[in-house]
């Protein structure tokens, strides 16, 4: 168990209440190496908090067993919690003292965590100035931003200078640059300081950019594991048309029926407006086909473009998951897509 920083065997959560039971964790087993950077990807309900939860001490498993750097998380939860720093789906921040200020609030961690105040102190403007927060440290927590929350979760759960990082999606609700800056920050806790992260997210694109390796989690299983590129291949086969056309709103409806109605569309996968422009993705079976055919379905509409694209790693993961791809727009990923 030494030989890695994260294992879990056949580690099992189940919730009950009087009425039914749900296995948010069936049976997952992974080995994460030390220094690897991993991402657990799923959608909604997946069990992604529910699994780091329990590697974290946060939640006692039903079955299995996991160990931190060879330090069991049932036998050994102690030793365990000097290893790893952890934030859980705080995006709003309740798990900091909203009334105290950022630096109090980082004190007051840190003795919680028995480092001793000279160090901690050390260490904590360290990592403000890293994170670009030295500013607002004297601020009550309560007037800051989202982001500014975050990282200051993030420098709390370092304060003990832990080899292992739990971070369970640690950039949902952040703007932009912030989910920049923190992203940044993660790989370079992996790569300088030889970190060891487990990191869930939604977001394909962070996941794919950030992570060595990946497992993909759908209803408490895993259903695979590989790097982001290995990923990709699995799912080489699918195939993707987008069409870019200058229209408006009132044509979308009109238009999708259009594209529903072809027989060489397998489905209507997506579609936003950019600009002036509706942007559509679609699978189909057989480019060649399918492509003169969307042409032609669309002659009289200002068709800025019908192309070949590749899949995103949100299509990658759909179609690993089994998933009905009719499910997957908005309704299952909201917002959070790329
Ligand atoms: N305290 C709880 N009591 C009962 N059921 C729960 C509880 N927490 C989570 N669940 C259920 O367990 C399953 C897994 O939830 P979990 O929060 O681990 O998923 P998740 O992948 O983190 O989802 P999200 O992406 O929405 O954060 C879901 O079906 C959820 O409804
Ligand atoms: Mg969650």
């Amino acid at each position: 168990m030494r030989d890695y920083a994260i294992v879990s065997e056949e580690l099992t959560k189940i919730y009950r209440d009087k009425h039914r039971e749900i296995v948010a964790v069936d049976h997952v087993s992974i080995k994460i190496k030390y220094g690897e950077f991993f991402g657990l990807l799923g959608p909604n309900g997946a069990g992604k908090t529910t699994f780091a939860k329990m590697l974290a001490t946060l939640l006692i498993p039903d079955e299995g067993e996991a160990w931190i750097e060879g330090y069991s998380i049932l036998k050994d939860p102690i030793e365990v919690r000097k290893r790893i720093g952890w934030m859980m789906g705080e995006t709003g921040g309740r798990a900091l003292y909203w009334r105290l200020s950022g630096w109090d609030n980082l004190m007051f961690f840190a003795s919680i965590l028995n480092v001793p105040r000279k160090i901690a102190e050390k260490r904590a403007r360290t990592l403000l100035r890293f994170l670009e927060l030295e500013d607002a440290v004297d601020k009550l927590v309560m007037n800051y931003s989202t982001g500014m929350r975050i990282k200051l979760m993030l420098i709390r759960s370092l304060l003990h200078n832990p080899d292992v990082l739990i971070l369970d999606e640690p950039t949902l609700g952040l703007d932009v640059e912030s989910a920049i800056k923190v992203r940044n920050f993660l790989r370079r806790l992996a790569d300088e300081l030889g970190k060891t992260i487990l990191f869930t997210s939604h977001n394909m694109y962070e996941v794919e950019q950030l992570c060595d390796r990946i497992a993909v989690i759908n209803k408490g299983r895993i259903i695979f594991i590989g790097t982001p590129r290995e990923i990709k291949e699995k799912v080489e086969e699918i195939k993707i048309v987008e069409i870019i056309v200058a229209s408006t709103d009132s044509d979308l409806k009109e238009i999708l029926n259009k594209l529903e109605s072809l027989s060489v569309i397998n489905t209507v996968l997506f579609h936003e407006r950019e600009a002036k422009n509706i942007k559509i993705r679609v699978s189909v079976n057989d480019y060649y086909t399918a492509i003169p055919e969307i042409a032609r379905v669309l002659r009289g509409y200002k068709v800025e473009s019908i192309s070949r694209a590749l899949p995103t790693l949100e299509e990658a993961f759909l179609k690993i998951a089994g998933v009905k791809i009719e499910e997957t727009e908005t309704r299952r990923f909201g917002r959070r897509r790329l």
